[in-house]
């Protein structure tokens, strides 16, 4: 007879649900597979409730085929200690109710070190999923929470393996240490050929046939080479004027010919490379993604990170779905100016122009689901980023990721990938943006062990461990 575990798994914000949703495939597949092994699993889904909106939660259920969680927690936003704390609380409940033999923790966020914590005070073994991971920034709330996280649990699933040499250096035993890969690739790789037919990049208008002259009704799209962001703005203004001027005048004579187009895409990273072929011929452009404190709480680190990209986006749309911290802070900081808001994905090719050239503007939308999102990064010319999972995604994807921030805790990101850090720097932006549009760009080698299959490893390790 089969040994029955009863196993929770934890999500709370937006990246939890595609960390989560491999390890749900391949419990099922575990247990309908349960001839070579003597262990069933019974799991819960229990949803803490710190991401809430549609678009940053239940958008992700529908898109990952989550199941529906069995238990929700809602708690919502709050202050950092308020949300652990709620958090703490709310799931020590569900922990002396359901008596789990695991309790399988994902990420950085909030409510994986609450979780966690509340676990091992009642003695039930956590399993810590992408773990090791260390930006050695202790500014960074998701470093706080993956330190504490780590040093507290019982399975630690490593992802590359400077994760177990980070985690060896703070004196964790070597037989709780796992390199596994990385579970982010499982969902990208299992959703890459659905993702690219979603109409997202149709609705954004990005196909590029919608932006011939013809098409628009007035002339081309490219903007020159900038290069100095920062600098007196009469002079820029002046410059901008005689850089228009000057574009108009060509534009009367250029053929359509000219308009960009996206690179044609790499081989060499693990998997079938025609997945990421564009449909059609694409628009280049920009995908953007910005939320975390340090970059969005403050108006001189928002400020200048702002300057590069209106630089960016004389050269292409930047198209940003935007986290509503990040709206919220704009706002706030009366940013207003430099982004332009869409109340829904259906553009218009006409709106990224204005007399004729593109508009220095950043263009900001809703959050995408996982799939849209996926599909417009796998086209993007490159893709700006502050976030810690775009960085390795974008490396397996092979498109040029220019991260916001001054360090990772992803660093094979940067040595085998295509990721370079910028920082809050304009110049540095530029100069990056730069280097890929001139066909200078780097080329990313996926690590072999992101191969799709982590889940299936740590389900196999913990079944047979628990
Ligand atoms: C959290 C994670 C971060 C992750 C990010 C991805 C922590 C410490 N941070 O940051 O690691 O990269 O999620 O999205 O856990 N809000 C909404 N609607 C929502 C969710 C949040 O309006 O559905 C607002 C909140 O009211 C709050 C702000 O966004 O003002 C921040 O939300 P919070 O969950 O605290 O952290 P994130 O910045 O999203």
């Amino acid at each position: 007879m089969n040994d029955l575990k009863k196993w929770l798994l934890v999500v709370g914000a937006r990246p939890n649900f595609m960390k989560v949703a491999p390890l749900i495939r391949a419990i099922d597949k575990h247990n309908s597979a349960r001839h070579s092994s003597p262990v069933a699993v019974r799991y819960s889904l229990v949803h803490t409730g710190q991401h809430y909106d549609f678009n940053m939660s239940d958008a992700f259920f529908k898109d990952l085929d989550l199941p529906k969680p069995n238990l929700h927690l809602g708690v919502g936003s709050g202050n950092h200690g308020e949300q652990t704390g709620k958090v703490l609380i709310e799931f020590e409940k569900v922990l002396l109710a359901e008596k789990p033999d695991l309790v399988i923790v994902v990420g950085d966020v909030n409510s994986t070190l609450a979780c966690a914590l509340a676990a091992v005070k009642l003695h039930i073994p956590v399993a810590h999923v992408e773990s090791g991971l260390r930006s050695f920034d202790r500014r960074m709330p998701e470093e706080i929470n993956r330190l504490l996280t780590d040093a507290i649990s019982d399975y630690l699933f490593t992802p590359s393996p400077e994760g177990d040499e980070n985690l060896l250096k703070e004196g964790i035993p070597g037989e709780k240490i796992f390199l596994v890969g990385d579970i982010m690739v499982d969902s990208l790789l299992f959703h890459l050929e659905k993702a690219k037919k979603t109409d997202i990049l149709a609705r954004l208008s990005l196909n590029a046939d919608f932006h011939t002259p013809r098409a628009l009704g007035f002339s081309l799209p490219v903007a020159d080479p900038v290069e100095d962001p920062v600098e007196d703005p009469e002079l820029r203004r002046r410059e901008l004027r005689r850089r228009e001027l000057r574009r108009r005048e060509r534009s009367r004579r250029a053929p359509c010919s000219e308009l960009p187009a996206s690179p044609a895409p790499a081989s060499g990273s693990g998997f079938s490379r025609s997945v990421l072929r564009a449909p059609c011929s694409l628009l280049q452009y920009a995908l953007l993604t910005l939320h975390r404190p340090a970059n969005v709480d403050n108006r001189e680190s928002f400020g200048r990170i702002i300057q590069g990209l209106l630089h960016v986006a004389a050269r292409m749309p930047v198209i940003f779905p935007t986290h509503p911290r990040t709206l919220k802070q704009i706002k706030a900081l009366n940013l207003d100016p430099a982004f332009e808001f869409h109340d829904s994905w259906n553009m218009k090719p006409e709106q990224y122009y204005e007399d004729g050239v593109l508009k220095q503007k950043i263009h900001c939308f809703e959050p995408l689901g996982y799939l849209d999102f996926l599909n417009v990064m796998a086209h993007a010319t490159l893709v700006l980023t502050d976030s810690g999972g775009i960085q390795e995604e974008t490396t397996v994807l092979d498109v040029p990721c220019i991260t916001l921030r001054d360090t990772t805790e992803r660093p094979i990101t940067l040595t085998e990938g295509t990721n370079v850090l910028v920082h809050n720097d304009p110049r540095k932006i530029v100069a990056e943006v730069e280097k890929v549009l001139g066909g200078n760009r780097r080329r990313s080698r996926c690590p072999s062990i992101w191969d799709g299959h982590t889940a299936e490893r740590i389900v196999a390790i913990l079944a047979s461990n628990t």
